[in-house]
């Protein structure tokens, strides 16, 4: 089969180093992949946005299955544009894909099937949001643009006057741009969080392993919030009762839900969990791989993972299983110095075969590309993925760190505690 993956992340080079490793693969191509990508699939200059350019590209390469990385081209719908020109995908179309790209209707869903999830109130007029505030009377309050923020969408107010100020922001253009027009108030949820991954076909689902994210930029969980710092699989705290509660009391509700509205939800479905004392509780769906947690998930992968993405399209998931090794994985982002704000694009990255060389590590790509002589240049935020397993999560974590040492990049930094609530 000749398969595209989109994106130009480390999940992407994760998801194309596990799907290169399939028998079913004759061409793997990449639209734009990322100067790791390249070494493992033919990377094509089409930006995972432009879904013409997706299109067309499909049609020249003759593609016959496409992956999908990031939610940006799935919330746009370019899911149901491929299905129209007969070329199937992973992932889920426009409609249901607005698990991830509206809060607001993740939020109706959870109250129309009994879902648990934080108390919440929905507003597009800042006076009624500040009076759902008050009424609502506890702090801190989180305040959530409705739509795609990449990230930067959720204020947690710990005072009155914070929270008039993130209303204010999110509702007149503020912060949030366009993603800003409604906004969803939420009950501050204390717990702790995981993250969980389940194929669904469009009513059978098939859990993955779970994983732990660390969102905060600096050690000991400080500073501003990013796209994941590191990240480790399994997450002991996600007992296999949990897992199982997870799945009956908010996956399958999810999958009834989306069915009974004509909305059959298809592709992966990332829960992000609040671990609290009463039970899970769903913070927000994405209707795609996380990153940094693809990177652990995949290098736990004993099976081949494109028949179950193929699965997952057909609706044909409910008699099939994956195979996982027992082995922890652990992975390090390593970001450009200024990461989450601006930085510096083009600085020179040395090391990269040798920490890739150490038994058990594989570095994965996320913002790199290729300079004139084939060196690797940053050029994004989050810049490597340096990824190990182990026995323990101990192991996992100190040869990941070995690697990291190896990789000489005087301009980037990384946290040094990966793991930490595992270890
Ligand atoms: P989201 O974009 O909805 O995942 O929110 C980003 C982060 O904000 C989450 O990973 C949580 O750490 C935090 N968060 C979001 N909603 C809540 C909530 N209701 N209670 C507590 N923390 C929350
Ligand atoms: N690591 C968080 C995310 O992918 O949204």
């Amino acid at each position: 089969m000749r398969i595209l993956v989109i994106g130009s992340g480390g999940r992407e080079h994760a998801l194309v180093w596990a799907i290169s490793r399939s028998p079913l693969v004759d061409a793997l191509f990449c639209a734009p992949g990322n100067a790791g990508i390249a070494q493992e699939a033919t990377c094509l200059p089409v930006a995972a946005e432009d879904i013409d350019g997706i299109l067309a590209l499909c049609e020249r390469e003759k593609i016959d299955f496409v992956v999908v990385g990031p939610e940006g081209p799935l919330v746009a719908g370019v899911v149901d544009r491929l299905a129209e020109k007969g070329i199937p995908a992973f992932g889920p179309g426009a409609a249901a894909a607005q698990l991830e790209g509206s809060k607001a209707f993740t939020k109706e869903l959870c109250a129309r099937m009994n879902i648990p999830t934080a108390g919440f109130g929905r507003y597009s007029d800042p006076a009624a949001a500040k009076v759902w505030v008050r009424e609502h009377g506890k702090l801190p309050v989180v305040v959530k643009a409705d739509g795609l923020a990449a990230g930067k969408g959720v204020v947690i107010a710990e005072t009155l006057e914070a929270a008039d100020a993130a209303i204010d922001d999110a509702l007149e253009g503020g912060r949030f741009g366009a993603a800003g027009h409604e906004l969803v108030l939420e009950e501050f949820l204390t717990g702790v969080e995981a993250s969980f991954f389940v194929l669904c076909d469009g009513k059978n689902a098939l859990p993955l392993v779970s994983a732990q994210d660390h969102k905060r930029v600096f050690d000991g969980d400080e500073g501003p919030n990013t796209g994941g710092m590191g990240a480790y699989s399994p997450a002991p705290m996600l007992t296999a009762e949990l897992e199982a509660q997870v799945m009956k009391e908010i996956i399958y509700p999810t999958l009834v839900g989306m069915a009974d509205t004509g909305m059959p939800y298809k592709g992966v479905l990332y829960a992000g969990l609040m671990l609290t004392e009463t039970g899970p509780q769903l913070i927000e769906y994405n209707a795609r791989f996380g990153d940094p947690e693809t990177q652990v998930l995949m290098t736990r992968l004993k099976s081949d993972i494109l028949p179950a993405f193929i699965a997952s399209h057909d609706g044909v998931l409910d008699d099939f299983a994956l195979q996982w090794k027992d082995e922890v994985a652990l992975t390090v982002v390593m970001a450009a110095d200024g990461y989450p704000g601006d930085y510096a694009r083009g600085t020179v990255i040395k090391g990269i075969e040798a920490a890739n060389a150490l038994p058990g590590v594989k570095v994965f790509h996320a913002g790199t590309k290729a300079g004139p002589n084939g060196e690797i240049l940053a050029n994004g935020g989050r810049v490597l993925n340096v990824t190990a397993t182990g026995a323990t999560i101990a192991e996992a974590q100190k040869r990941a760190y070995q690697a990291v040492d190896l990789i000489d990049w005087p301009e980037g930094f990384c946290r040094r505690d990966i793991g930490w609530r595992a270890v």
